[in-house]
């Protein structure tokens, strides 16, 4: 591959600093609420955990913190957070965020439900515009007891469509405290870890800001992927994408659409990381279809980045 095809995604020292910090919750503006929350209820397991206010509900698997607030409005990606087991990993993003330049406002304790201990929760907006919230330990009872045939274990990841994504890392890495796993060698996808997933946050240039990519929840194993496309099928929701496996992060994944067009995956068998006992380097794929999809590099009919330009990627090989 050519060098004037490699991009560098550029860390400081805060890059890497979260290491116990996973997704928490996602907000959307829907044009039809009880349309999406129907979906929800019926493939995903989600129940209305609250109402909120202005007809928006909040919903979870009815044990633990809530995983999805629909809100009405036009369609797009409200808001989305994290939940930081880091000890004191609340007040160091705090303080990294404020050091760098970026806004950061309290956020109502009261938003953070089933917390064990008293919640810091803090709200900041990315470069893309875009509310991000950091919350300290909650309770998530239940989520390893799901049937997974039938219900996801957990939500997983979530990934950012952007028009910068040095910007981004700039934000999640070099502010927060996000580590970036993986790229794509031209610098226009990279895959971010806060934990000992390999990502728990990935970022793609699709040439707009503040828009989600997907977001993706975890099932345990390969078998159930066979239950979910039965399932899904009987339900009248059409697979997207795949059964297929990705590349970074070596997990097996399927993906199918809400009703507001939203891209959900699910996935399973996440590569793990161990920083308190190896050193990794970020690796660099090369940015076609079968590094996103070691099966075969079919890509989904929404992406329109740097993977799909399969001619001059190979060109430079
Ligand atoms: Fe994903």
């Amino acid at each position: 591959m050519g060098e004037e095809n490699r991009v560098a995604i550029i860390e400081n020292d805060n890059a890497g600093i979260l290491r116990d910090t996973a997704v928490s919750h996602i907000g959307f503006r829907v044009p039809d609420v009880p349309a999406s929350e129907a979906f929800y209820a019926n493939v995903l397991g989600l129940v209305r955990q609250e109402e909120l206010p202005d007809g928006g509900v909040r919903l979870g698997w009815g044990t633990g913190h809530h995983v999805v607030d629909l809100l009405p409005g036009e369609s797009r990606l409200d808001h989305f957070g994290f939940e930081v087991r880091d000890a004191g990993g609340v007040a160091g993003i705090r303080y990294r965020l404020k050091t760098a330049g970026f806004q950061v406002t309290d956020l109502d304790p009261g938003f953070v439900d089933f917390a064990a201990e008293p919640v810091e929760a803090i709200s900041a907006v990315s470069p893309d515009g875009v509310p991000v919230h950091f919350h300290s330990a909650v309770w998530r009872q239940g989520e390893t007891a799901a049937d997974t045939g039938r219900r996801p274990v957990k939500f997983q990841h979530t990934t950012i469509g952007t028009d910068d994504v040095q910007r981004q890392v700039d934000f999640f890495a070099n502010a927060v405290g996000f580590r970036v796993t993986d790229q794509l060698s031209d610098g226009r996808f990279c895959w971010l870890r806060s934990n000992k997933d390999h990502h728990t946050l990935a970022i793609v240039n699709v040439g707009k800001s503040g828009v989600l990519d997907h977001y993706s929840y975890d099932l345990a194993e390969w078998e159930d992927f066979k239950s979910w496309c039965d399932r899904l099928t009987e339900l009248g929701v059409t697979v997207q994408w795949g059964p297929g496996r990705h590349g970074p992060g070596n997990n097996l994944f399927v993906f199918f659409d809400d009703p507001a067009g939203n891209h959900i995956e699910l996935s399973a068998e996440m590569e793990k990381f161990y920083d308190d006992q190896v050193e990794y380097v970020a690796r660099k794929w090369h940015p076609v279809p079968e590094s996103v999809n070691l099966w075969g590099g079919q890509l989904p009919h929404w992406r329109k980045t740097s993977e799909g330009h399969r001619g001059v990627a190979e060109a430079g090989r």
